[in-house]
């Protein structure tokens, strides 16, 4: 009796082994045979990005895709150069180390042209006119603009300019640095800090997105603009990066593409 029952379990084990590895392994051929055979292979883009900031690249959560003003940009200036786009996910920090190493050939991550960036990458023609803001909790009367941070507790992201300017505007000891934008702000709807330093339109997009507890004091800061970065001296990939985004500007596809996610004509 006990024998039986015993070869009976393993029988049972054995099928639900078989039924799981079938599972497996059934899906994926579909999968591939969905994508067209490549006859001509393009040169392949490998491009990196911090996808946490919202509109410029995070991921859609109903597909789990990347979405993103920066996102379509690059696949449109990919598809008018010719490359096939490898884009991929990578902490905002890490991006110029990225491209220095040449892991990677360019980088699309809503990135400001600093002097400082552009002595170690170089930049694309600008394609987005920003800036710095502050936000504050709504309930917040106390702090209306970057010269009330004096002292105050500051939530930014690693390696911004947003966290650049927050060290010009409070102590070192005053700031907590997160590797997403997406941290800073929860922390500070949390009431961990009383302020965050981000980009403008990135900021004012959290607020949009329900997020009514949070507000913009003051200015914008300082008019940033948004380049696309490759390693120091690949002129040939720069250059066909330029091409193809004045390409864009004149065909109205870049203008398509800054409507759907900002609404608006490109300023
Ligand atoms: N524009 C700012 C900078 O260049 C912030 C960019 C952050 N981008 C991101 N994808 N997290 O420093």
């Amino acid at each position: 009796m006990r024998k039986v029952f015993k070869f009976a379990m393993l029988a049972v084990m054995a099928l639900a082994l078989v039924v799981s590895a079938v599972g497996c392994g059934g899906s994926q051929p579909k999968e591939q045979a969905k994508e067209p055979a490549k006859t001509d292979a393009k040169p392949k883009l490998v491009v990196g990005s911090d996808t946490t900031f919202a509109p410029f690249e995070f991921t859609d959560p109903k597909t789990g895709k990347y979405i993103g003003f920066d996102v379509d940009l690059i696949q449109a200036i990919a598809d008018e150069a010719g490359y096939e786009l490898d884009f991929q996910s990578m902490a905002f920090d890490g991006l110029i180390a990225a491209l220095q190493a040449n892991q990677i050939d360019a980088a699309i991550s809503a990135m400001t042209i600093t002097p400082e960036r552009a002595k170690v990458v170089d930049f694309s023609e600008p394609y987005y006119k920003s800036g710095l803001i502050v936000a504050v909790q709504a309930k917040n009367n106390d702090i209306k603009g970057f010269n009330d941070l004096k002292g105050k507790k500051i939530a930014v992201q690693s390696g911004t300019t947003g966290a650049m300017q927050a060290e010009k505007a409070t102590d070192k000891d005053k700031i907590t640095y997160f590797t997403n934008t997406d941290q800073a702000l929860l922390e500070l709807k949390n009431g961990g800090v009383d302020a965050v330093i981000n980009d403008y339109p990135v900021s004012a997009y959290f607020i949009q997105q329900g997020n009514n507890d949070v507000k913009l004091v003051g200015e914008i800061l300082s008019a940033e603009e948004y380049g696309i970065a490759v390693p120091k001296g690949k002129t040939e990939t720069l250059e066909k990066i330029n091409a193809a985004l004045k390409k864009l500007k004149e065909n109205g596809k870049y203008a398509e593409i800054y409507k759907k996610w900002f609404g608006e004509e490109p300023k």
